[in-house]
């Protein structure tokens, strides 16, 4: 036992083998494919597909895929009943959470054979992107709405909410965002998700593993935590002011730092291009200073650059979509990894138990409740 390793944070320690994903200081890759090229050149249908059954769909694959996923859409009329239910305030992450376990007694995929587990990864799919629109659509005092045949998951999540077809832009867009979120290796929420799959439990207690995990603002959470930021400022001079004290405060600044990139998160890059795009084509120009007001600083004096969430949390809100949405979006996009690594530990399976270091009271005696 004493020679075991010990790092905080399991911060640079291997703790278990995948093919889902690789990454480190200058690479993302899905199943050996850059991220840059899949972002260029697929769908989030595609991804998933890649993630979930090993490679890129072929043509008919693809159209399997898509129409699975159109036959798992609809959500369960007790769910939607109980939805109805939960109070405005609160947060889509939560609702997300107890709906995913709640859906978990409606599973209509049975077994646990790795086509199963698959085929249950793509029902997940279908029906976390279904809660999060009909979670909007009650909000906004608005009756769920019925698929539209024919649309791209991420338009179809649009639609779903907003009740409209989807603009274009925000529709390729929001594909880009769940392309770039769909996996990340041993992440937090991955690893958790890895741990209940470890127990040989069931995959929706590691969806919900993965909810709850993701929501925390130090991971997914940031998204949300990132935009609500520069929400505060009105000028990128009062943006730059805050990042300064910040610095003398000791304060976080979310949507910045990753424990794996030091150098940057090719993810971000990708994504702040196109939102420089967006911002450009939506004449708001003013939030992109903002923007740049707070990462110049963080970049310069303290090299710490953007993440993922950084660019993400103010093009979602670019598009005009409300902040409580952007982890539960990330949701959309991440419980194909989930998913993923689920098969993947469970298929060829080793209990995850480390060890702790023992840091409490040296051995004592329990005295007689009268004497104590
Ligand atoms: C993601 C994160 C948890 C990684 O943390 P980590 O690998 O444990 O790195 P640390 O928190 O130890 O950071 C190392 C140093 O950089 C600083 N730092 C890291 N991220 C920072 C941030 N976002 N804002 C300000 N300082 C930050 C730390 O304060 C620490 O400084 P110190 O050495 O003077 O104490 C961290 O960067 C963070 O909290 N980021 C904000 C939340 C976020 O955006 N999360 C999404 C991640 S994809």
């Amino acid at each position: 036992m004493t020679d075991a390793i010990y790092k905080p944070g399991l911060e640079g320690v291997i703790a278990g083998e995948t093919a889902v994903a690789e990454v480190d200081q200058t690479t993302l890759r899905y199943r050996g494919y850059a991220i840059g090229e899949l972002a260029e050149k697929t769908s989030f249908e595609e991804v998933a597909h890649l993630l979930l059954y090993g490679d890129l769909p072929k043509s008919a694959q693809l159209n399997q895929f898509k129409t699975a996923l159109t036959q798992l859409r609809p959500l369960p009329t007790q769910l939607v009943q109980t939805l109805r239910l939960i109070p405005a305030d609160v947060p889509m992450m939560d609702v997300l959470r107890t709906a995913v376990s709640l859906a978990g007694h409606f599973d209509p995929v049975t077994g646990d054979s790795p086509d199963d587990l698959r085929r249950r990864a793509v029902w997940l799919t279908a029906l976390v992107a279904g809660v999060v629109a009909v979670r909007f659509r009650l909000l906004n005092r608005k009756e769920p709405l019925e698929p539209k045949p024919g649309l791209s998951h991420a338009a179809q999540l649009l639609y779903q909410s907003l009740g409209e077809d989807p603009d274009p832009t925000a529709a390729r867009l929001l594909d880009l965002t769940l392309t770039l979120y769909a996996e990340h290796e041993y992440n937090a929420s991955t690893f958790a998700t890895r741990i209940v799959a470890s127990t040989l439990s069931d995959m929706v207690s590691g969806v919900v593993t993965g909810i709850g995990t993701l929501k925390g603002p130090l991971h997914g959470g940031a998204n949300e935590a990132s935009m609500a930021m520069l929400k505060q400022f009105d000028s990128p001079e009062q943006a730059r002011k805050w990042v300064y004290e910040s610095f003398e405060k000791k304060r976080k600044i979310m949507g910045f730092g990753h424990r794996v990139y030091k150098n940057g998160d090719h993810r971000a890059h990708l994504l702040e291009a196109e939102l420089r795009k967006l911002a450009a084509q939506k004449g708001q120009q003013k939030w992109m200073d903002i923007y740049d007001a707070v990462k110049e600083p963080m970049v310069k004096e303290k090299g710490i650059h953007p993440n993922v969430d950084y660019p993400c949390g103010l093009t979602y809100f670019l598009l005009g979509l409300p902040i409580d949405m952007y982890t539960p979006l990330f949701v959309c996009s991440r419980v194909t990894g989930w998913c993923a690594h689920f098969i993947e530990q469970f298929t060829n399976n080793r209990l995850i138990r480390p060890l702790s270091r023992y840091t409490g009271p040296a051995p004592r005696a329990v005295k007689p409740i009268s004497q104590r």
